[in-house]
């Protein structure tokens, strides 16, 4: 099996497995990921395609959030791939430290494809679309918008614990250059969100 026919099986799979996800983690996110990472990758030397690909196309296929308590949906679909047992423990590896939990949980040297796809997943969590995401995953979920029986669990509380932040978490030089009107969009829509909310504006 050639890589091209392994990448069309693997979205196949992914299309499939994230058909029931909320729209805020729907194949569309995998998507605009994809073409933040080759927007990374093109200015870089050394990326190996395939991997990051195969690293973008998975990444939230085991997510906590989206799939079942101890899902193991990313390893079993590797071992139907033809690919070498170190190669497939790579992909497996590079999946998990993508997410931002595994980030703050455990810094650690992660290959430049991790570190591609990561910039391209957090990239697209900030800007006009990340406002979009952070407010279909809380209206899915029936999360308020500020205030409610639990402070914690509202989609203002996620923009100061997380999304504010993000940005300085990337580490690719294309990646940081593309993050920076994103977060300018989004701090600029939070500090009218927080005004409008206080009757300020
Ligand atoms: P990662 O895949 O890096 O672990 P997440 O899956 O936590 O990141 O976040 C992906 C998307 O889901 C982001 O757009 C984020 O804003 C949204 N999201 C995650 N948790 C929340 C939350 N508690 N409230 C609102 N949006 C959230
Ligand atoms: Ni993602």
């Amino acid at each position: 099996m050639k890589n091209e026919e392994i990448l069309q099986k693997t979205r196949t799979f992914v299309e499939t497995c994230m058909s029931g996800n909320d729209p805020s983690h729907d194949f569309s996110h995998v998507r605009r990921v994809f073409d933040n990472a080759v927007r990374i990758a093109d200015t870089m030397t050394g990326c190996d395609r395939f991997y990051l690909e195969m690293l973008v196309l998975l990444h939230d296929i085991d997510d906590r959030k989206l799939a079942a308590a101890g899902a193991h949906r990313v390893d079993d679909f590797l071992e139907t791939l033809p690919l070498s047992p170190s190669y497939r423990q790579r992909i497996s590896e590079g999946v998990r430290q993508i997410s931002y939990h595994a980030y703050t949980q455990k810094p650690q040297r992660v290959d430049l494809e991790v570190a591609i796809a990561r910039d391209a997943d957090w990239l697209d969590a900030i800007g006009a679309i990340g406002v979009a995401r952070a407010f279909l995953y809380s209206g899915a979920r029936g999360h308020a918008i500020y205030g409610g029986p639990d402070e914690t669990a509202t989609t203002l509380h996620h923009f100061e614990e997380k999304l504010l932040g993000l940005s300085r978490c990337l580490v690719t030089e294309q990646g940081k250059r593309m993050a920076e009107e994103r977060q300018a969009y989004l701090y600029a829509f939070y500090q009218r969100l927080c005004a409008e909310i206080k009757g300020e504006r």
